[in-house]
């Protein structure tokens, strides 16, 4: 069988909106190396909760590597150079993370993307993420590449307002979802991910966010 006759079977890009598209098992391909590569970033840059600047811990724990990380603490969200928990720099963006993140950009319709910051999200069952948009970066016509492992969860697609009704998009281990362009400051989020343990990844999703921030 030729490879273009086995394209046809796996799964299709699915368009949600303009400039949106979900990738069903983009990252599946590429898992074991990109499992291998995360281990030492987060040896590096533990998991932590982060404060938000209303004094309470986030929900979800977080690490980062890339130039560029995303902190939250009392003074707000930003992108910093150095891990606060180190003083170091992050740890460098995997090379399997960055061929990734290009060619799922380039799937959805972006060229030439190269992130600089990754932010790897872990969510223990129970754990949502509440409604926000994604602005703490320079250039917003840059996408968003999004990267989902182990349990599922339901992808909460808002608008461009916050009382815009989100869609429900399910995610799986392995998808990936891009949004850009005039998507780009859409209020996205995530619902309370239901108990389970994952056959790969255990009782957590991991969910890694590419940006070029700076
Ligand atoms: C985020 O918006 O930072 C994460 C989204 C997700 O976990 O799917
Ligand atoms: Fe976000």
């Amino acid at each position: 069988m030729i490879q273009s006759d086995l394209d046809l079977f796996g799964p299709q890009p699915q368009r949600l909106a303009t400039h949106t598209v979900l990738l069903p098992g983009f990252a599946l391909p590429p898992l074991e190396a990109l499992l291998d590569a995360l281990r030492p970033v987060l040896r590096a840059a533990p998991f932590r909760h982060m404060q938000t600047p209303g004094g309470q811990h986030m929900a979800v724990a977080l690490s980062n590597c890339g130039t560029l990380g995303w902190v939250s603490d009392a003074q707000g969200y930003r992108y910093t150079l150095l891990d606060p928990q180190s003083g170091q720099p992050w740890p460098a963006l995997p090379q399997v993370l960055l061929d990734l993140a290009g060619k799922a950009a380039q799937a959805a319709g972006f060229d030439g993307f190269v992130p600089d910051a990754c932010l790897v999200n872990h969510y223990l069952p129970g754990t949502r993420l509440t409604l926000h948009q994604d602005r703490n970066e320079r250039d917003f016509s840059q996408p968003i590449v999004s990267i989902s492992l182990g349990l599922p969860a339901v992808f909460l697609l808002g608008g461009l307002q916050r009382s815009d009704r989100p869609r429900h998009v399910p995610l799986s281990h392995g998808d990936v979802l891009v949004w850009g362009g005039e998507d780009r400051l859409r209020f996205h989020g995530v619902l309370p991910i239901k108990p389970g343990v994952h056959p790969r990844m255990g009782e957590r999703r991991i969910n890694l966010t590419l940006r070029k921030a700076g």
